[in-house]
């Protein structure tokens, strides 16, 4: 379905590796206008590399997620230069990286847990609040999860409940702006080596276990998380919200 007139601001790339930048991607060659954010000037050359790489014209836009005042700047900024959206993918998270190895209760601290949930959860909810008024009736909201937010992970600790909030407040959200016609949902993917993927300890053993007990037997990939992304902003999923939707082979129904 092509996605002419469609505006949707995309956080989160940091490297061509990005579940963003799939997705970036795919909204960008079925037309839509997308409009990049990323998180701080040590990201903008390489952000700014990558978005002419895709082809993508508009200024991108810095913003970091923890600072209202950012958020603030940020809106202004993009419905100045581009009028009101129609779509959001919040794909950016964050825990000190001493916090995603070992058990849980050794290395939990209330400064990490602050962080892990301000960054990772809160920060799609104040999108959200800050762009309410500046969403097109039919807009899509999406953010990125994973299976950690309701089963134990090894190493995933923190981020596994910086997660069940996220899940949690794509309910809320949906509710909230269901009334509006904005549609809320996670995609919950399967495991990807990115550069926020590197930061879990043992990643690579979590992608074999994937490789051998999905039902599908093999590992995503960005573009397969893309692919429904393209479906969650198209009109296509026009009566679907509050949903966290598992892109993971199947991962998730498999028991031992
Ligand atoms: N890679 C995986 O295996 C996997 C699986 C499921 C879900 N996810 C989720 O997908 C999303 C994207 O991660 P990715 O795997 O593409 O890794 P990535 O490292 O490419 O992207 C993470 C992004 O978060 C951004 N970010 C962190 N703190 C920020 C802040 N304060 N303000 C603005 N941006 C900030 C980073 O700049 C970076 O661009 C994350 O929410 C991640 O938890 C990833």
């Amino acid at each position: 379905m092509n996605l002419k007139g469609k505006n949707v601001l995309v956080t989160g790339i940091a490297s061509n590796r990005s579940i963003s930048y799939a997705i970036s991607k795919i909204l960008h060659e079925n037309d839509a206008n997308v409009i990049i954010s990323y998180q701080n000037d040590r990201l903008k050359d390489r952000v700014i590399k990558l978005k002419n790489e895709l082809g993508i014209c508009s200024d991108a836009y810095p913003c970091d997620l923890s600072q209202d005042s950012e958020i603030l700047t940020l809106k202004n900024n993009v419905i100045k230069d581009h009028g009101n959206l129609d779509g959001i993918i919040h794909s950016a998270a964050f825990a000190p990286k001493e916090l995603l190895s070992g058990k849980y209760i050794d290395n939990i601290t209330r400064d990490g847990f602050t962080m892990a949930h301000d960054i990772s959860s809160y920060s799609l909810t104040a999108l959200a609040k800050a762009f309410k008024d500046n969403l097109n009736r039919s807009s899509s909201i999406i953010t990125l999860s994973y299976i950690g937010a309701e089963r134990v992970v090894q190493n995933y600790n923190i981020m596994g409940l910086a997660k069940a909030s996220l899940e949690c407040s794509v309910k809320y959200l949906a509710d909230s702006l269901g009334e509006q016609e904005i549609r809320v949902n996670a995609i919950s993917a399967g495991p990807i080596k990115t550069l926020a993927a590197a930061g879990i300890s043992g990643f690579n053993k979590i992608l074999d276990i994937y490789k051998e007990k999905s039902p599908l037997k093999k590992n995503i990939t960005t573009d397969d998380v893309a692919n429904v992304a393209y479906f969650l902003i198209s009109d296509l999923s026009s009566s679907v919200t509050g949903q966290t939707i598992y892109v993971d082979n199947g991962f998730n129904v498999v028991g031992y």
